[in-house]
């Protein structure tokens, strides 16, 4: 019989997803045994979907745009005016093509070795105490980031700029004082990065990352305005740092997780630092969900989508979908290895096609300097305190509760 897609009971769950979180949609789907349904969220009618099969009707080319899809306060924190995630069709292919240009296998190498470099300068500081990597870890990937775009960090703030980058991320799913901060802070960033983009173009600036967005054509022919270029390159600089979570994720892992992982790094030592880190990506709650409005109806279970209409996709739910992934709870690296590999419900950093899609496209980025920080924890001596180590699921984003203390050894580790 031909499945439908049911009503959620109660007119608004808003309530119930800012309570169970990243696991609301879930328990939802598993209440009513379907994959999909209707309900509203912040008093919009909206049909949310978890799952790969879902994931694949979300993200098939050109259905869905992201504008007026998310909230507006999350999108001037993450993303803001002009930058590509609000375009679409043509205008958008070629300016995603400016980000995808800058993830040769060359500068994904330069990332690791740059990171690396840091890493060891941070460790001198680290040595003999004991940090909590959350707080820790900004500074180091701010560093990183700036390097990576061609940004010299010793002419610049590096504190403030990290403080910037980490709070329009922790602050994304905050309403009140602490929304009103990052988004003071999200201002005094954007101006930052609005002479840092007047410089390239005055000065001979032209590679890197940094040059590439002061030098980029847009569908036009034209250049980027100053504003939109600096708010390109935020786009660059900040989800560098948010990778930094990842991290702190994978410490956890490391430690939680050691009877697994440890023989695992031991027997693998090519590939086995990159499959933790996929299992990392896979399971840690991160991006819980994407918002898309109808570009392009079309006609699923039985109902008509029409342009406009609004559906949220369950990115961390995708990722645990039973029918697709084996023991979809069990954090188990060795599944990134085997083929078949369900890569469409692999979509911590969203799906699709990453060209014409709103894919992330800075997922081999991500995958890359995790990798490298996987090792590097790896090889590195240190003791796991007593601490809170668990990471509520209704906070977006979250962390460990004490922020994934460590307690490194002194000399050389
Ligand atoms: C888009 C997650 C790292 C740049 C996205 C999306 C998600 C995401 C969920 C939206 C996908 C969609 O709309 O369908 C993450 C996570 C990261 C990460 C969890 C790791 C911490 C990065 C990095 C970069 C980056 C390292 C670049 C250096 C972007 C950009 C977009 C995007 C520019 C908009 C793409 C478009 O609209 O076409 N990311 N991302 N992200 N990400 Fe990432």
């Amino acid at each position: 019989h031909e499945q439908r897609i049911p009503a959620l009971p109660g007119f608004d769950s808003t309530l119930g997803f800012l309570r169970e979180g990243y696991a609301f949609i879930g328990n939802r789907c598993a209440q009513l045994a379907s994959d999909t349904f209707t309900t509203r969220l912040m008093l919009r009618p909206v049909t949310c979907l978890r799952g790969a099969e879902a994931a694949d009707v979300f993200y098939h080319p050109g259905r869905m745009t992201r504008n007026g899809a998310m909230p507006r306060s999350v999108v001037s924190l993450l993303q803001d005016r002009g930058s590509v995630q609000g375009l679409d069709g043509r205008a958008h292919h070629i300016r995603k093509a400016m980000f995808l240009e800058l993830m040769t296998p060359e500068r994904l190498d330069l990332a690791r070795w740059v990171l690396a470099e840091e890493w060891a300068a941070a460790m001198r500081d680290w040595q003999g105490r004991t940090i909590a990597l959350r707080d820790a870890l900004p500074e180091v990937m701010t560093r990183t980031a700036l390097r990576w775009c061609g940004i010299p960090p010793e002419q610049e703030d590096v504190p403030e700029r990290a403080e910037e980058l980490s709070t329009m991320i922790e602050a994304a799913g905050s309403i009140g004082p602490a929304y009103l901060r990052a988004l003071r802070l999200r201002h005094r960033s954007e101006t930052w990065a609005r002479r840092q983009i007047r410089h390239a173009r005055t000065g001979p600036i032209r590679d890197g990352a940094l040059g590439r967005v002061a030098h980029h054509e847009d569908a036009d022919g034209s250049h980027l305005s100053d504003a939109v270029a600096a708010v390109e390159l935020l786009n660059l600089l900040r989800p560098i740092v948010a990778v930094g979570r990842y991290i702190v994720f994978a410490a956890h892992a490391l430690h939680v997780h050691s009877a697994t992982v440890k023989p695992f790094l031991a027997s693998n030592q090519a590939e086995g630092a990159r499959a933790v880190g996929e299992e990392v990506r896979r399971l840690y709650p991160f991006f819980p969900v994407i918002g898309g409005k109808v570009r392009a109806p079309f006609d699923w279970r039985g109902r008509s989508f029409r342009a406009g209409d609004w559906v949220v996709l369950d990115l961390y739910g995708t990722c645990r979908d039973g029918a697709v992934w084996a023991e979809p709870e069990t954090f188990d690296p060795a599944r990134h290895l085997a083929p078949g590999r369900p890569d469409h419900a692999m979509v911590p950093q969203g799906g699709g096609d990453l060209a014409t899609g709103h894919r992330c496209p800075g997922e081999h980025l991500s995958t890359a300097l995790l990798t490298e920080a996987i090792g590097l924890l790896a090889a590195m001596t240190y003791d796991v305190p007593d601490q809170d180590l668990r990471i509520p699921l209704d906070h977006f984003p979250t962390w460990p509760r004490d922020g994934m203390k460590i307690s490194v050894a002194r000399g050389r580790a």
